[in-house]
């Protein structure tokens, strides 16, 4: 018996610089898991229409993310890399799988409701439909597993239960997609000033983010300024000690020592001296990252052509899927 490999599928949204809580929670994950999968990597350039302001740096960003796939070891001879919009079956299957989902649920999501508060002025169309094109992205590909933060989770499942709609209506169509079980050091890296919420590339406040290009001083000054207490020691408790925490959370994914191993070795150790450290190995790790940035990002005819190659794969695949569902809503 062949056994196939299963499909992952994950993207990044170009809608800022990216930070650290990106590479952390999922980019330093990928070029482990594409040894064992198919996995398919794309860019949300769509999704980022939805809040974007600066859309004459959509294409800088674009080509920016994705030399930090590159950077953080993702081989475009092993993954398919392709931008969201360069494939236009996701924008096929979007408007097929619109008729499928209820007002009442997408008003429901949290994130809507979030995104809708915080950017009263343009609560447009397109942020409440938001998850609609985000089932798309997984479900043309028959995804098995897909990798998402925290805070998409709730979109996942209504992927699962549009596809299951859709299936019970129509016959077995779509896969329905399961969350990637990370290993121990998935964790959500938070805001440097507000460390219970979330580390967010567009987050107004610069001080709450390392982002993937800060250079030595900014890693430093950030870290040095960042929210412990007043207890002056070294142990996690997220809900007590969600600054102390956080940084250990990020020591502990850079240098990929356990938790209770950085306890033993820091407990005596003052906030400052910990947290000189721990901007020391964040510089380090970047550092090597935003070298192999430079070396990607000033070739991109060589971008271009993995992007090309990419959309070329991805739509193979995806062709196969939209075939399927137009055959049967009697599409031509
Ligand atoms: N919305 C995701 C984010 O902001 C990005 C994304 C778009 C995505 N389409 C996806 C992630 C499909 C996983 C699967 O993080």
């Amino acid at each position: 018996m062949i056994l196939s490999k299963p499909i992952i599928f994950s993207a990044v949204q170009p809608s800022g610089n990216l930070t650290l809580g990106n590479y952390i929670g999922s980019l330093s994950h990928w070029s482990i898991i594409q040894n064992n999968a198919t996995c398919i990597y794309s860019i949300a350039d769509l999704h980022a229409l939805t809040s974007f302001q600066e859309h004459r740096l959509l294409r800088k960003i674009t080509f920016d993310t994705l030399a930090f796939y590159l950077a953080s070891g993702v081989d475009p001879k092993k993954s398919i890399i392709f931008i969201q919009s360069s494939v236009s079956e996701h924008c096929q299957l979007n408007w097929i799988l619109n008729c499928y989902t209820y007002f009442g649920e997408l008003i429901r999501m949290t994130q809507f409701k979030h995104k809708s508060k915080i950017n009263s002025k343009n609560v447009n169309v397109g942020l409440l439909n938001y998850p609609i094109l985000m089932s798309s992205d997984i479900l043309l590909y028959q995804t098995d597993y897909i990798i998402v933060g925290h805070d998409q989770k709730q979109h996942l499942e209504l992927a699962k239960k549009i596809a299951n709609r859709f299936n019970v209506l129509h016959g077995k169509t779509f896969k329905l997609p399961s969350n990637y079980k990370l290993n121990d050091c998935h964790v959500k890296i938070m805001a440097l000033l507000n460390p219970t919420k979330k580390m967010s590339k567009s987050d107004v406040n610069i001080n709450n983010v390392i982002f993937l290009l800060d250079d030595k001083q900014s890693i430093l000054r950030k870290i040095s300024r960042s929210i412990t207490d007043s207890e002056n020691k070294i142990f996690y408790e997220p809900n007590r000690k969600a600054g102390i925490s956080n940084l250990l959370n990020i020591l502990a994914s850079l240098t990929g020592k356990k938790i209770s191993v950085l306890e033993k070795e820091f407990y005596n150790v003052s906030y400052n001296t910990f947290k000189k450290f721990v901007s020391d190995t964040i510089y380090y790790s970047l550092n090597i990252l935003q070298e192999k940035f430079l070396y990607f990002r000033n070739n991109e005819l060589y971008l271009q052509d993995i992007l090309d190659n990419g959309s070329h794969q991805a739509s193979l695949r995806a062709k196969i899927t939209l075939e399927k569902v137009y055959y049967k809503m009697g599409l031509s």
